[in-house]
């Protein structure tokens, strides 16, 4: 670095006011004649940023710094990265030529601000603002585009809220975050996290230059992958135009802090703070799993990470060298099982839900259309694949692949489809098509065969059973009277729990579909060894369900339980979840407004017979639209007991150190403090009914909807007399309008902020079936981020840990 010497008249004036002004503590602010010392420090006007000096732990060398005031070993920016200074005489001030400098100890510049617009001339403070910029201005200067200089221009290892990362196409300047060397060294590292603009931006996480995470392209509505989503604490901002593309975040409640880091191993994390505490939750990080480790199956190969393995070749590929993939050496990756040979009769199978492919060898055209893309990808011999670039709006512009295709991942989440279409030979085409025959013809012969097999295992059974009784056998756990299903039973039912077979996932791990020798088809879900349910919690759940019998929730089966594994069975539902149906723009239209209705009937009588009806009181604490199933008659039924709690007698209240559950949902009361009863069920259920008649998710904060909740939108159309605009679009011509704005206006007294203000739910299911029972006015419903956090400060740390961990994993299934 070169070295600059300060003048001498300048070398004197910064001693004379160095004596002069010693202290700057407390202010936010140095002007053009000040100097902060080793020692010193400035605080941002709200008290939340500190600016001075710092040792980070393990070395002798010094910087100057941002941090947190109520975190102080959490650093955020830091000036001097490459040229620390090894003792306490450091200064900072502003140079006679405009700029903010750090000097030594014998005044010699070593760090400048280097601001190209800096001007002696312009009387300048420097000011730490509460966001956490330090900035240089003109002294009477307020907007951030004329600031002559600032910190958030020049990133180190954190982004804060209002930070952006990304590359303004004018200048040329790039934002992006570098790791520290290690944790006593803030001199750049090895890992940087940048934004890649070749075709379509996405941001790409690397190690020196090796990639190690992306988050697939820009789509036109978010990146193709996993990256930060918006969520209740935060709401992330893209811009793309002609002059800049960037990320950045906004928090949706300021007194919750935030940050993201980039840590010297490589991964990057978001944390969160609450107000009143000082320590740091864990909100995400990225990569995410395994399957997020850039090119982990290879090329050609595709992640899935409910499978085991979790990597396989794309359809029609084999391995390139079957004895590395058979010991899960996968680097290799996959080939053509037959080559494409461009005659006529190749086409193109659809991959369905995936993280499109690197962005290698590509064309890209905005203006073409899906169909002009797949003719053109015919056209030439070596498009591999192809897909929209642009999804919204039903998809348009194209995106073709030329040679392998570089880290592909699945998602199994159905509603945020990308989809790409890879080319394959006629004759792969031809097996893949034989092979969906066959299966149609299985289910056709299977039955007539199962008929025969059903005799013969219904007169075994009856053998066993009474041989049984003859031994006068135990039941194999005294707790559980249900039936126990053997693990090689369900594990054959579900193709060994085959990722495909996979139609959802439950509070604590995946549901699987499965179909049992009997024929029966049935729902199996199975516990992630991971989860967090406990043996307890899980006999908990089954003793609880198999004592309920309502034709509004869905009945369970039995249980399997068998070393690690434990899963409940429940009766299979056909249709799948609400969600599936009423948030899907052609799926929607099968359910009229009659059908609706009987739906919000049928949960909230079944939420009554938990509460009130069955011999136990019973709080579901998860109800939302993904946990109610439809059976073959789109009959609701309320399904994940999971996180029931059972109370018995008058107990109506209760406290829980775990706050389980899924935001947008969540009663503030419950949200905040952990306090749930039968009303924060009330108040799920008011959400529930709001997006049964409206066919919007209440995304309690997507930016894309201007901020704006559902339920503040549903509230804001009732104060204006015009809730009937909340109706789905698809319901015009069958909805009844008295029966509409009964149930808008139920839904609203269901999502009143103080618990007491909700109904009952024998109340609910009263104003909804009856017409002349006249319904008080609701007031302003509560929102979410209204509560206090105070509540949730009461429990240790590590259990808000966990606690949130809970609540972020339920935020990233919606991907
Ligand atoms: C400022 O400019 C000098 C000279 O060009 C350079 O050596 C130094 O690294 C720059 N400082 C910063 C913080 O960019
Ligand atoms: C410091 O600067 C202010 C305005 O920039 C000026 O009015 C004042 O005289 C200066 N003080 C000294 C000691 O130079
Ligand atoms: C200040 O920096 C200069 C240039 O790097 C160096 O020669 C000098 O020794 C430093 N002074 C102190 C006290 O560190
Ligand atoms: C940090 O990195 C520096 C430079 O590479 C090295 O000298 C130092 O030992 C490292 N410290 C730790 C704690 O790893
Ligand atoms: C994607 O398409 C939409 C609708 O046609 C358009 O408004 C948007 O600008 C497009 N986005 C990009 C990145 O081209
Ligand atoms: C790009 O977006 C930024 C931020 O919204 C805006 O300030 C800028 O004017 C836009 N540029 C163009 C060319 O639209
Ligand atoms: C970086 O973060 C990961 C994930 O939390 C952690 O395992 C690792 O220890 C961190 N590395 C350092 C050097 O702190």
């Amino acid at each position: 670095m070169q070295m600059e010497s300060i003048s001498n008249s300048m070398f004197s004036y910064v001693l004379i006011s160095f004596l002069m002004i010693r202290s700057c503590n407390g202010t936010d602010r140095i002007s053009q004649n000040q100097t902060m010392a080793d020692g010193e420090t400035l605080v941002s006007s709200g008290g939340t940023f500190v600016l001075g000096f710092f040792k980070p732990p393990g070395s002798t060398n010094r910087y100057l710094g941002v941090w947190y005031k109520r975190s102080p070993e959490t650093i955020v920016w830091v000036a001097n990265k490459v040229s620390p200074l090894t003792d306490s005489d450091g200064v900072l001030t502003i140079h006679s030529d405009g700029n903010l400098v750090l000097l030594n100890g014998t005044k010699r510049i070593i760090w400048s601000s280097n601001s190209s617009s800096a001007d002696a001339q312009m009387n300048l403070v420097a000011e730490l603002l509460d966001s956490g910029n330090l900035v240089l201005k003109r002294q009477d200067d307020l907007k951030a585009e004329s600031y002559v200089w600032q910190s958030f221009d020049f990133l180190t290892d954190t982004l804060l809220p209002g930070m952006r990362k990304g590359i303004n196409l004018r200048t040329g300047k790039t934002w992006y975050l570098t790791s520290w060397r290690n944790q006593s060294d803030a001199s750049p590292g090895e890992f940087t996290y940048k934004l890649d603009n070749v075709g379509l931006p996405q941001f790409v996480l690397r190690k020196g230059s090796e990639k190690k995470f992306r988050t697939g392209p820009w789509n036109g509505e978010r990146f193709s992958g996993s990256d930060v989503r918006s969520s209740s604490f935060i709401a992330p901002i893209f811009v793309y135009n002609d002059t800049e593309i960037y990320y950045t975040y906004e928090m949706t409640d300021s007194s919750v802090l935030s940050r993201v880091t980039l840590n010297e191993s490589g991964m990057i994390q978001a944390y969160m703070m609450n107000k009143g505490s000082s320590d740091w939750i864990l909100m995400y990080k990225l990569p995410y799993d395994m399957c997020e480790e850039y090119g982990k199956c290879g090329p050609n190969g595709i992640c899935r990470i409910n499978s085991n393995p979790i990597c396989q070749c794309l359809d029609g590929f084999v391995p390139k060298s079957k004895g590395d993939w058979d010991v899960l050496i996968w680097s290799g990756g996959c080939k053509r099982r037959t080559p494409l040979d461009c005659k006529s009769g190749e086409g193109f199978l659809k991959l369905k839900n995936v993280k499109l492919p690197d962005l290698l060898d590509f064309r890209l055209s905005q203006s073409m259309t899906t169909r002009e893309c797949e003719r053109e990808c015919l056209k030439d011999c070596s498009c591999f694949a192809f897909t929209d670039s642009n999804i919204t709006s039903g998809g348009s512009g194209c995106l073709m692949w030329f040679g392998d295709l570089i880290d592909i991942q699945e998602y199994d989440d159905k509603y945020s489809e990308q989809d790409i279409y890879l080319r394959m030979p006629k004759s792969e085409l031809d097996a893949i098509e034989n092979q969906n025959k066959k299966r149609a013809l299985l289910i056709l012969v299977v039955p007539t065969v199962f008929g025969g097999i059903l005799v013969l295992c219904f007169v075994i059974c009856c053998t066993i059973r009474r041989r049984k009784k003859k031994r006068g056998m135990k039941k194999s756990n005294d707790d559980i009277e249900l039936p126990l299903y053997q693990l090689e039973a369900v594990t054959l039912a579900t193709k060994s729990f085959s990722f495909s077979n996979i139609i959802g996932e439950g509070g604590f791990g995946p549901v699987y579909k499965g179909r049992l020798e009997t024929g029966v088809e049935i729902a199996v879900k199975r516990l992630s060894q991971t989860s967090r349910q406990g043996l307890g919690e899980f006999k908990n759940e089954v003793i609880l369900i198999s004592k309920l019998q309502h034709r509004n929730l869905v009945r369970l089966l039995g249980c399997c339980l068998d070393g690690n594994e434990r899963m409940l069975i429940y009766e299979y539902m056909t249709n799948g979840s609400l969600d599936y149906f009423i948030f899907d723009q052609s799926r929607k239209k099968l359910l009229t407004w009659k059908k609706r209705f009987e739906i919000a009937l049928g949960i909230s009588r079944g939420l009554l017979y938990l509460h009130q009806d069955s011999r136990l009181r019973i709080i579901h604490r998860d109800l939302k639209a993904s946990n109610v199933l439809l059976d073959d008659e789109l009959n609701p039924k309320i399904s994940d007991f999971g996180i029931a709690k059972s109370f018995r007698g008058d107990q109506t209240e209760g406290k829980t150190r775990t706050v389980i559950g899924t935001f947008g949902y969540m009663s503030p009361e419950y949200a905040f403090s952990g306090t749930y009863s039968v009303k924060s069920d009330v108040f799920s259920l008011g959400v529930l009914l709001l997006e049964l008649v409206s066919g919007r998710r209440n995304r309690t904060l997507d930016h894309s909807d201007q901020h704006q909740s559902l339920l503040g939108h549903a509230w804001l159309l009732w104060t204006e007399d015009k809730a009937l605009q909340l109706m789905d679009e698809c319901l015009k011509e069958s909805s009844v309008e008295s029966q509409v704005l009964r149930c808008i206006q139920v839904a609203l007294l269901c999502v009143q902020k103080h618990p007491e203000d909700r109904p009952t739910m024998a109340a609910v299911v009263i104003m909804l079936s009856n017409e002349t029972v006249s319904l008080p006015q609701p007031k302003h419903p509560g929102f979410f981020l209204e509560g206090n956090y105070a509540g949730v400060s009461e429990t240790s740390t590590e259990e808000r840990l966990r606690t949130l961990n809970a609540v972020t994993i339920t935020q990233l299934e919606g991907r």
